[in-house]
C-alpha cells in the first residue's frame, strides 16, 4: 500500500515536472503531497512592496490605454474626481479615442493627447508628464503595459485580471518593489456597499472569527460574447483551462479574512466540468465545429489558509445561472451572504431584535431590516458625501466611483493604496494555479507567499487615512 503510494507521488511529480516548469533541482510535491511551483529569489537590492507609499502628487496626472467598453466607462468617472488631469487617451483604434474625447469637451475639459495604432500606449508610457497609467485593455496586454509604464516612472492601475500567468504576477511584483511605483488592480467589487459594510461587522467581530467564506464570477456572457475587441475574452477562454477570471470573488472575501495581513492562502483544488456551450459559441462565430475548446462551463476552486480558513471560489460565464458573485461570510457566530438574497445572520443571544422565523436558532435580516441594521455599520472610507456623489456618477452602482475616487485619494495624500500588488498577485494566481490542479488530476496545489515572508507582518486589514 505504501510503495503503491510513494509511486503514484513519483509519477505526480514527474508528471508535474513538465506541467508546471519547475526547476529541475526542485522538488515538485511539497511534505503534504501538494504540487509546489517556483517561487523566484527576491533579487538583490530590492525590498518588500508592503505598505509601500510614494510621494504624494497633488494633480495627478492620468493616460488611458484601453477605451473599450470598460475604459469608455473611465473617462466620465475621472471628469468628477478633482485634483485629476486627463493627459493623454490611448486606443488601438482612433475612433474609440475620439469617442472618450468627446466626453472630455461634455464636460468642459482641455482636450487630451490622442494615442492610437498598435504602438501608442508606449509614446503614452514614454512621456514624462503623466503621474498614473490606467489599463483597461484585454488581458493578454495589461502585463506589457503596466511593466513598460512603472519603467518609465508611472503607478499603474491595471483592471481585472490584470495578469494571467505566474511569470506576469512575479515580473509584476518584482518590477513595483524595484521601481517603487504602485501596480494595483482595479478590483471594484471590494468597494461594494454590501461588501464594505459587510467588512466593516466583520472587523467589529459581530461575526465573531470568519472561518470560511465564498466569491464567485457567475454571469451569462452570451449577449457579450461578440462585442469584445477581436474577441479577444472568447478566445482567451477557448485556449485556458482554470479560474480565468476569479478576482470579482476572490478580492472581497481576501480582505474579510486579511490574506497576507496575519494569514495567507496555502492550498488550492480545483474541479470543473467538461466544456458544453464553449465550442457553441465558438461554431456560431465560425461556422467551424470546434473540438479544442479549454474552458469549462463549471469551475470551483477550494481553498485552505495557513490559519484553517476555507474559500470556495466559482467561475461560470457559460450557462443562464442567475448573475451572482456569492460573497458570503461564515463567521463562528454570524453569517453575510450576498447573494442570491442579501442577509445577515446572528447567534439568538447576541442579537438585539426578536427572529422573526422561529424555525431559526439564529436571527435573520433581511429587506428593510437589513438596510436599518447595516446603516450603523458604514464603511470608514463612505462619507455621506462620496455615497451620494458615487450613486449620482455611478459606475456598476457607484463601486467603480468610490474605487477610482480612493486610488486618487491615496495617491493624493502618498498613502500606502487600499490593494497592493501582494493582493494583485494573490487574486489572479487563481487563473494558471487552478489549472495546474485541473490538469493533473485535481491535485492540491500549494499557493506562493508572493509577500515572500511577510504575510504575517500586517495585521489585518484596513484602509489609510490622511491625518
Ligand atoms: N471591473 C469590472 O467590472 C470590469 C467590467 C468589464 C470589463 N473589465 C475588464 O476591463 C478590461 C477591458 O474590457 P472591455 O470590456 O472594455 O473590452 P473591450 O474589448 O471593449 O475593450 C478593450 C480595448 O482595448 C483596446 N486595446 C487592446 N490592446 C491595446 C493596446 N495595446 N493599446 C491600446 N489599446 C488597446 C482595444 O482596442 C479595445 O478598445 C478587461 O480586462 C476586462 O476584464 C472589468
Amino acid at each position: 500500500m505504501k510503495r503503491t503510494i510513494l509511486l503514484l507521488l513519483a509519477s505526480a511529480a514527474l508528471l508535474v515536472g513538465t506541467a508546471v516548469s519547475c526547476k529541475s533541482n526542485e522538488k515538485c510535491c511539497n511534505k503534504e503531497g501538494a504540487i509546489e511551483v517556483a517561487v523566484p529569489e527576491r533579487p538583490a537590492g530590492q525590498e518588500s512592496a508592503l505598505g509601500m507609499t510614494a510621494d504624494p502628487i497633488e494633480v495627478v496626472r492620468i493616460g488611458f490605454i484601453g477605451l473599450g467598453d470598460r475604459g469608455t466607462g473611465a473617462v466620465p468617472r475621472y471628469c468628477h474626481i478633482p485634483g485629476v488631469e486627463i493627459k493623454a487617451l490611448c486606443d488601438v483604434e482612433p475612433d474609440r479615442v475620439e469617442r472618450s474625447q468627446q466626453i472630455l469637451a461634455y464636460y468642459n475639459l482641455p482636450a487630451a493627447d490622442s494615442y492610437s495604432g498598435a504602438e501608442g500606449w508606449k509614446e503614452v508610457c514614454e512621456r514624462e508628464d503623466i503621474d498614473l497609467i490606467y489599463i483597461c485593455t484585454d488581458w493578454i496586454n495589461h502585463t506589457p503595459i503596466a511593466l513598460y509604464a512603472m519603467e518609465h516612472n508611472k503607478h499603474v492601475a491595471i483592471e481585472v485580471p490584470a495578469a494571467t500567468t505566474l511569470d506576469e504576477i512575479w515580473s509584476l511584483i518584482d518590477t513595483s518593489e524595484r521601481t517603487r511605483k504602485h501596480c494595483m488592480m482595479l478590483e471594484n467589487c471590494v468597494y461594494d456597499f454590501f461588501e464594505m459594510t459587510a467588512l466593516k461587522m466583520a472587523q467589529e467581530g459581530m461575526f465573531g472569527e470568519i472561518i470560511h467564506a465564498e466569491g464567485a464570477y457567475q454571469h451569462n456572457l452570451d449577449p457579450y460574447w461578440n462585442g469584445y475587441w477581436n474577441n479577444w475574452r472568447l478566445d482567451f477562454n477557448h485556449k485556458n483551462r482554470g479560474d480565468v477570471y476569479p478576482t470579482h470573488g476572490i478580492g472581497p472575501i481576501c480582505q474579510a479574512l486579511n490574506i497576507h495581513r496575519g494569514d495567507r492562502m496555502k492550498t488550492l483544488v480545483s474541479m470543473d466540468t467538461g466544456t458544453f456551450n464553449g465550442p457553441k459559441h465558438v461554431k456560431a462565430q465560425t461556422g467551424e465545429e470546434c473540438t479544442d475548446f479549454q474552458n469549462a462551463d463549471q469551475t470551483c476552486t477550494l481553498i485552505r489558509t495557513e490559519n484553517g480558513k476555507t474559500m470556495l471560489i466559482e467561475h461560470d460565464v457559460m450557462t443562464p445561472r442567475p448573475y451572482s458573485r456569492m460573497y458570503q461570510l461564515v463567521g463562528t457566530d454570524g453569517y453575510a451572504g450576498k447573494y442570491p438574497v442579501g442577509q445577515i445572520c446572528l447567534r439568538s443571544e447576541g442579537a438585539q431584535k426578536v427572529a422573526y422565523d422561529d424555525l431559526q436558532g439564529e436571527v435573520v435580516y433581511m429587506g428593510g431590516e437589513l438596510d436599518a441594521l447595516m446603516a450603523g455599520h458604514r464603511s470608514d472610507i463612505l462619507t455621506p458625501e462620496l455615497e451620494t456623489l458615487a450613486k449620482q456618477v455611478g459606475g456598476h452602482g457607484g463601486m467603480d466611483f468610490i474605487m477610482d475616487y480612493r486610488l486618487i485619494y491615496c495617491l493624493q495624500n502618498g498613502l500606502p493604496l487600499d490593494m497592493d500588488v501582494y493582493d494583485l498577485a494573490e487574486w489572479c494566481c487563481l487563473g494558471e494555479l487552478s489549472r495546474i490542479s485541473l490538469e493533473n488530476g485535481n491535485m492540491p496545489v500549494a499557493i506562493p507567499d508572493f509577500t515572500r515572508g511577510d504575510w504575517n507582518k500586517v495585521n489585518g486589514f484596513k484602509y489609510a487615512f490622511a491625518e
